[in-house]
């Protein structure tokens, strides 16, 4: 049974929807076959399931405002991760315990039910937080009952602690929480449980100062714990990383580290940690094993804070979208990320060009221009100082073989000039990008490396032009792709 706070906030939300319907449909920057908001800000991808053959994706959402809030869970299902159908909002923040926010979490399935484990959010009027982690069990997947908090801040943290993400193991479940230490260090902490309702505090498994890691970072957010192709791995986003290189140049990171959990001893051995994107807008990751066992995963194609207030779509009422579905596979230790396949649905009118040679000219391919598109490059062969592509007149990326780099350029949303990002690439053999009407992701080498951003600018610029300083030669297949959300 709903309470009357949460009717009253159910209520409100989908009349937001509604009042701004018109205005966020006419804004050009809308994408055509990526996650958004019908309204408000989208953030965190929560409680990605596939539950009784249908796949669930959750969201953080502030119907209210463009800024983040009291957030509440949208929904998404999906037969096939390429059509998506809005459902009824799954979690409102209408309880004490929560009042400020129903932040981000995940889900399970269990004797045919759905569990959801969220963090309560509670700031007082001095804004002092509170954190209490949640359940809500549904028995359809749609709604939703509320369990209240099932675990309270242990001694030796602050209450930056948050984003539970349950598996089980064996005949035990497990669940991880972002945390930060009363000493200021970010933290991933381990519980356990028999029956998902009372839960065992085992410890800290990686961390600041852990495992002999050093300092990293004041917080860590949303971590994400799960077993790939033998090894254990661990996605988590760190706050308070500083700039090094080419590296930890966004506001706030994501990476993850191989290893080997420990149940027993309550360890984590890793190694080091990588960034999992090197574009400018990735964040708080979340992955889930379907029933066809792959390992899955949404990004928030974002990042809080620094950019947030120039994005325009603003003026339409809405900000954010989540990355296109990756499937993971572990490679040397490297994990790589490969677009679902089931993303060939959106191909339409498909065009191949057979050993295109550019030898310095910037040149223009008859038909391969848009802005929903998806281009594969391969069989590449080059003997040039640098490769470029022009996306859209938005972005550029290129490859500088002399130095081994990669490259994605974009207009910056705060100023007035260009901003770059960078990676590290042996050679490039392979590209695979996926432009929306606003956002580029770009796989680079069957997913050794991938960069997403959101890109603005000129709206009818529909243009993709290549250019090269020397020669290059490859094959390249073009498609449109449709259309499937407003
Ligand atoms: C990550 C995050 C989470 C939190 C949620 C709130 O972007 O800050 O730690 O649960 O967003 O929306």
């Amino acid at each position: 049974m709903k309470s009357e706070r949460e009717k009253e906030l159910f209520n409100q939300a989908y009349e937001e929807v509604e009042k701004y319907k018109v205005i966020v449909s006419k804004d050009p920057f809308r994408l055509n076959y990526h996650i958004m908001p019908p309204v408000g800000l989208l953030n965190d991808p929560n409680g990605f399931i596939h539950f009784k053959g249908v796949y669930h994706l959750f969201y953080q959402w502030n119907p209210f405002e463009t800024k983040h809030g009291a957030k509440f869970w949208g929904h998404y299902t999906s037969a096939d991760l390429v059509h998506w159908e809005h459902q009824p909002i799954a979690l409102a923040p209408s309880e004490w315990y929560e009042k400020n926010g129903c932040y981000s979490g995940s889900a399970i399935e269990h004797e045919g039910k759905m569990f959801l484990f969220y963090t309560g959010n509670v700031k007082d009027e001095e804004g002092n937080r509170k954190t209490y982690q949640c359940l809500a069990v549904s028995e359809d997947g749609i709604h939703f009952e509320k369990k209240g908090p099932i675990i309270h801040l242990p001694n030796g943290y602050t209450a930056h602690f948050r984003d539970p993400k349950v598996w089980k193991k064996g005949d035990a479940w497990y669940l991880v929480i972002g945390a930060q230490s009363e000493k200021g260090e970010g933290r991933a902490v381990l519980y356990s449980s028999k029956d998902l309702y009372t839960w065992e505090y085992l410890g800290p498994i990686a961390g600041g100062n852990i495992n002999g890691l050093g300092e990293f970072g004041y917080m860590w957010e949303c971590p994400d714990l799960f077993e790939l192709d033998g090894q254990d791995v661990l996605i988590v986003s760190p706050q308070g990383l500083k700039p090094r290189g080419y590296l930890y140049n966004n506001l706030y990171q994501t990476g993850y580290f191989v290893g080997r959990m420990d149940y027993e001893n309550v360890t984590f051995e890793h190694g080091g940690f990588v960034e999992l994107d090197r574009g400018f807008d990735f964040y708080a990751p979340q992955t889930t094993l379907d029933k066809k066992g792959r390992r899955i995963l949404f990004g928030w194609m974002g990042i809080p804070e620094e950019n947030e207030p120039f994005h325009p779509t603003i003026d339409y009422h809405w900000i954010h979208c989540m990355t296109i579905p990756r499937k993971l596979e572990l490679k040397h230790g490297k994990l790589y990320q490969k677009p679902v396949e089931e993303l060939q649905k959106l191909r339409e009118k498909g065009i191949t060009y057979l050993d295109v040679r550019i030898n310095g000219k910037p040149i223009e391919l008859e038909l391969v221009n848009g802005k929903s598109v998806e281009i594969i490059i391969d069989s590449i062969t080059y003997d040039t100082e640098r490769f470029e592509i022009s996306l859209n007149g938005k972005a550029r990326f290129i490859y500088t073989p002399s130095k081994k780099i990669a490259t994605l350029e974009r207009k910056s949303l705060k100023e007035d000039k260009i901003e770059a990002r960078h990676c590290e690439l042996e050679s490039l053999h392979k590209l695979h990008i996926f432009l929306d009407s606003s956002s580029v992701e770009i796989f680079l080498n069957d997913g050794e490396e991938v960069f997403s951003s959101r890109i603005f600018g000129n709206v009818i610029d529909e243009s993709i032009v290549f250019s090269s300083a020397g020669e290059i030669s490859f094959n390249l297949r073009k498609w449109t792709l449709k259309k499937v959300f407003d």
